[in-house]
């Protein structure tokens, strides 16, 4: 599994503390940026990430922003992108396992260190469980259009 990573400024350095996890576990990453503390616009690398998804460029994806709000509502704006924003492990593997979600948002000035490694391990390691809630994910597809 090929993981893209984005964030804007307010999520750079988690960005970095989420790439060397990564190495760690030896799961395959693109980073699409950004590459410092420098203000940029979050929208931006919420959709890069997300259309890399789409376009089959790497599988899942994980976007870091101050809150997480903007750049999860950035990518969702995308055709074919789940992204659930997550400040606990719970609801991490929850949106995986009955949403389907192919990107996870996370918050980098409301989470601490070790908790948003945790929701990435979650995250990561939960499968879809089908059955009823692919119908429900099916669902969601059909209000895209
Ligand atoms: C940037 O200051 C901040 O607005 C952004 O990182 C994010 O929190 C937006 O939702």
């Amino acid at each position: 599994m090929k993981i893209g990573i984005g964030s804007d400024h307010g999520g750079f350095e988690l960005k970095e503390e989420i790439k060397k996890y990564l190495e760690e576990e030896g799961v395959e990453f693109v980073d699409f940026g950004t590459n410092s503390s420098d203000s940029v616009d979050y929208p931006d690398y919420g959709k890069s990430v997300a259309e890399a998804i789409v376009d089959k460029v790497v599988d899942r994806g994980i976007v870091i922003c101050g809150t997480g709000i903007g750049i999860s509502i950035a990518a969702n704006k995308v055709k074919g992108i789940r992204c659930a924003l997550c400040s606990d492990t719970y609801s991490a593997r929850m949106s995986r396992q009955h949403n389907n979600a192919n990107m996870l948002a996370l918050g980098a000035r409301v989470l601490g260190l070790g908790l948003a490694l945790d929701i990435v391990s979650a995250w990561l390691k939960s499968e879809f469980e089908g059955g009823r809630h692919e119908l429900r994910v099916n669902k969601i597809s059909d209000i895209e259009g």
